[in-house]
């Protein structure tokens, strides 16, 4: 936080031979896909060896196209030895029907999450035990706590969740709390993660789950992740992907007629969410031209069966959030 610009992949060298001083013994961590948690990781393994670190990758169902693939490749290609993949898809989506309160679906897909990683963590120190650190990547801004240091070390603390009370005398490590996101990914790029992955805007935890107004169901997200595809790929055609914040449609839950070719359609409508922001703690919508939003549109409409109509959403933050729920 307290440090300039040019100096954080010095930082970052510094946190990781920290690391190395204090680490001893096996770590675990839960990677998502995103920058954070894939950086943190990658900073514990330069630390203490890759024999060392246990990653553990947890499919939702909430993930977009190809995002496990994209993330178990990248883990391979940084040198990760130890990378277990579960697919809980099946089990998110089960506990998520018929729920349509967003913060009871957020609720439910943390707890969830926590469930199935720490089961997995069991599991592990069972077969190979030692684990001692549990790797987060929660980074400056997500820290609740105040009283930054500005040193350049790890905070690492006691704390209680599920994968801690599964394994006692688990430590949390989280390398990059001393970070901004900006920072984060100059580390990230340092450190050889690909670019794909450190220019990536912010994804949210509970994922495409949050894009979807009301129950979240395997059509709805068959269609968002397609949506979700076609619309990063306009975007960083375009070059508009890195100017703006975040840029992706939601599946607002009602149908509306239309028509295709000549026969009367009634399929949902998708809504274009694109910001601009420094923090996301306030957002304005982007003014992008039309010409580049009826593209989009048009190929939304005519690629993703199940959608007749598209709607760009032109309120700031506040007073309306970023994401959907
Ligand atoms: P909102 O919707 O509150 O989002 O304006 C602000 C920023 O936070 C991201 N976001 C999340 N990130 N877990 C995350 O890791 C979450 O549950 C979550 N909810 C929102 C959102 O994408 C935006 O960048």
């Amino acid at each position: 936080g307290l440090k300039p610009n040019w100096f954080v992949e010095d930082v970052a060298a510094e946190v990781i031979s920290d690391l190395r001083r204090r680490l001893s013994g096996k770590a675990l961590v839960a990677v998502s896909g995103g920058v954070d948690s894939l950086t943190a990781a990658v900073m514990v393994q330069r630390a203490i060896g890759s024999d060392n670190i246990y990653v553990v990758h947890v499919n939702t169902g909430l993930l977009r196209e190809s995002e496990s693939d994209r993330t178990l490749k990248t883990l391979e290609k940084l040198g990760f030895k130890n990378v277990f993949y579960v697919d809980a898809s099946r089990l998110f989506l089960e506990r998520l029907r018929g729920v349509t309160d967003p913060e009871e679906k957020r609720r439910i897909i943390a707890k969830t999450f926590a469930e199935v990683f720490a089961e997995k963590a069991l599991e592990l120190n069972r077969k190979v035990g030692g684990f001692k650190y549990l790797v987060q990547g929660t980074i400056y801004p997500d820290r609740v706590e105040s009283g930054a240091t500005g040193k350049a070390t790890a905070r690492i603390k006691s704390h209680h969740n599920v994968v801690m009370e599964a394994i006692p005398g688990l430590e949390i490590v989280e390398p990059l709390s001393e970070f901004y996101k900006d920072e984060v990914r100059k580390i990230a790029r340092s450190l050889g993660i690909p670019d794909e992955i450190v220019t990536q805007h912010p994804f949210p935890g509970p994922g495409l789950a949050v894009r979807i107004v009301g129950e979240v169901t395997e059509e709805k997200l068959r269609i968002l992740r397609k949506a979700t595809r076609i619309v990063e790929e306009e975007f960083r055609k375009s070059g508009f992907y890195e100017r703006v914040w975040q840029a992706f449609p939601a599946l607002l839950s009602i149908r509306t007629v239309g028509v295709k070719g000549d026969e009367r359609s009634y399929e949902y409508a998708l809504a274009l969410r694109v910001v601009e922001s420094e923090d996301a703690m306030t957002a304005s919508f982007a003014k992008l031209p039309w010409e580049f939003l009826e593209h989009v549109a048009e190929r939304l409409v005519n690629e993703v069966e199940g959608v007749n109509r598209v709607l760009y959403d032109i309120t700031h933050k506040p007073p309306a959030t970023i994401e959907f729920e």
